[in-house]
């Protein structure tokens, strides 16, 4: 179980507290939503923010890059130190060279999936691809009732990841609470990122560790 709290749902004008409490919850990344106003309607933040946190956190950042254009900022989020930066499959026609470019420059790479986009839509990709963000909501904004049939959707992708024989992480965001953890956890997935149910708690740290306690028992 990894842990990687949404930082779009903490108080935005108090980013450094926020990344307080995700050391204290021990998260292991900090999810960084970047959204254009164009692929999504949502407009949040850029480089220069990741990079001001990335100085403020030994956490690892993971970028989720919901933009229509990615590859012109691909450089500016390795520059800034982000671990982990992940493209939306919907957004490219030329997802190899994108990720083939983010594992260059020392991240790991992954693909972010939509609701509607089938994973077999990934069999081509699986040899160079670190993590898939499967998406358990539309993208676009946080605090979305989570989609139920996105845990079929990972038993299906970690089977076919399974059968090829790759070391390939499911990373599931949207919606992310108690109630769903264990199943998704159970169908295959490793890393939750969990945003309104973990920052609109009244009490973050007991909340992450009831999800890994969700988890666990669900194993
Ligand atoms: C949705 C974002 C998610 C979102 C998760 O477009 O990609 O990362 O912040 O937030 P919750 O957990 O509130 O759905
Ligand atoms: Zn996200």
């Amino acid at each position: 179980m990894r842990f990687a709290p949404s930082i779009l749902a903490a108080d935005l004008a108090d980013l450094a507290s926020a990344l307080q409490v995700c050391e204290r919850a021990e998260a292991e990344f900090i999810h960084f939503d970047v959204m254009d106003g164009h692929f999504v309607p949502n407009l949040t933040f850029g480089a220069p923010v990741a990079r001001a946190l990335a100085r403020r956190t030994h956490i690892p950042l993971d970028v989720h890059l919901m933009v229509s254009n990615p590859r012109p900022m691909l450089d500016d989020y390795l520059a800034a130190g982000c671990a982990r930066i992940a493209v939306h499959w919907e957004a490219t026609v030329h997802l190899d060279g994108l990720l083939t470019q983010i594992r260059n420059g020392d991240a790991r790479a992954g693909v972010a999936i939509n609701p509607a986009t089938p994973v077999e839509s990934l069999v081509d990709v699986l040899p160079v691809v670190d993590f898939v963000v499967l998406m358990s909501v539309n993208p676009g904004f946080g605090g979305q009732p989570f989609i139920e049939r996105s845990v079929a959707k990972v038993a299906r992708l970690r089977q076919m990841i399974d059968r090829a024989g790759h070391e390939v992480e499911i990373e599931v965001d949207g919606g992310v609470d108690t109630p769903n953890i264990g199943a998704l956890s159970r169908a295959g997935a490793e890393t939750f990122v969990v945003g309104s149910a973990f920052f609109g708690s009244s009490d973050p740290v007991t909340k992450a560790a009831d999800l890994r306690r969700a988890v666990a028992e669900a194993s």
